[in-house]
């Protein structure tokens, strides 16, 4: 009798502290964190987290990456605030470093839900003289905060290879996103590129201490993703519908908010 009392009790020690496990587990269904950044609404890194639109958009190992066609890309910083992301591609040619041709591509919503900002430059390098940038589409060109692509060529060590003898260099262009968008690097027919950003801020500041990288500007879903939050409950959606759901903590999940 005494004996299965004490089987009874340790049982029932087990069973609490199973829930209790359960219940800290499902306590924050989403991981809000990965590396040192914060990850909040409207990403999310596991399936059925954040807004669907986001759906396997970032990638956390170590690191948090942002996925795309053409690779992925290391998050530099999200800011909340402005709704804005930095990313850097590790294998863009710099002022100090020249690496092999690529494109840089989005998928499609990726160019509508989080496009790179107006201020963020993509420069178009080696081009040839029968680049579509160079003649019917030479209006895409532009120079910005002052510099121009002579500035670079003459400052940069990593292009000084363009160098075409008494000629000088090729053709370089300053542009925006969309040129890169529509036409790949191929029909660009330029043979390398680096981008920069808060291209307003680098008036009077040379190649060397420019702000390499990609500052996109992301929208946020009106979803209802606030009233679920101020339930307490964290936002995500259905991995098979892609419907919103708010994830709650211990209770069934619900479609608006929790404890409803
Ligand atoms: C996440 O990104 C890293 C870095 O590019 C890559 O090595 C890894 O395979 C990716 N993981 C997934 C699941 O795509
Ligand atoms: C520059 O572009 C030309 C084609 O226009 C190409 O043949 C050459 O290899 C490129 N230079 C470098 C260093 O990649
Ligand atoms: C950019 O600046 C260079 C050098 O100052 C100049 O030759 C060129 O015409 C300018 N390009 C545009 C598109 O304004
Ligand atoms: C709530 O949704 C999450 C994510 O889809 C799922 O893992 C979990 O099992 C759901 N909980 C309940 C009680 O339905």
């Amino acid at each position: 009798m005494q004996m299965s009392l004490a089987v009874f009790v340790i049982f029932m020690l087990f069973l609490s502290t199973a829930l209790q496990i359960e219940s800290l587990s499902t306590l924050s269904p989403c991981p809000n964190q990965c590396g040192s950044t914060a990850i909040n609404y409207p990403f999310g890194v596991d399936d059925g987290c954040g807004a669907p639109h986001y759906r396997k958009m970032l990638n956390c190992s170590g690191d948090l990456f942002f996925q795309t066609p053409s690779g992925n890309y290391k998050v530099k910083s999200i800011d909340y605030d402005k709704q804005t992301m930095t990313i850097y591609d590790p294998s863009m040619s710099t002022c100090t470093m020249l690496q092999p041709h690529h494109d840089f591509k989005m998928s499609d919503i990726q160019s509508v839900v989080i496009p790179p900002t107006s201020d963020t430059i993509f420069v178009l390098l080696n081009c040839s003289i029968d680049s579509p940038v160079l003649n019917h589409y030479r209006s895409l060109c532009f120079n910005f905060s002052g510099h121009s692509c002579d500035e670079l060529y003459n400052t940069c060590t990593s292009y000084r290879v363009f160098h075409i003898g008494l000629g000088g260099y090729p053709p370089c262009c300053f542009t925006g996103y969309n040129t890169v968008k529509y036409m790949s690097m191929n029909i660009l027919d330029c043979s390398h590129y680096t981008t920069v950003y808060n291209t307003d801020d680098l008036k009077g500041i040379g190649p060397l201490d420019w702000t390499y990288g990609i500052k996109m500007s992301y929208s946020v879903p009106n979803s209802g993703c606030e009233r679920c939050q101020r339930s307490g409950g964290t936002c995500g959606y259905d991995t098979e519908t892609e419907m919103m759901l708010c994830l709650c903590s211990g209770a069934s999940n619900s479609t608006r908010e929790c404890g409803a």
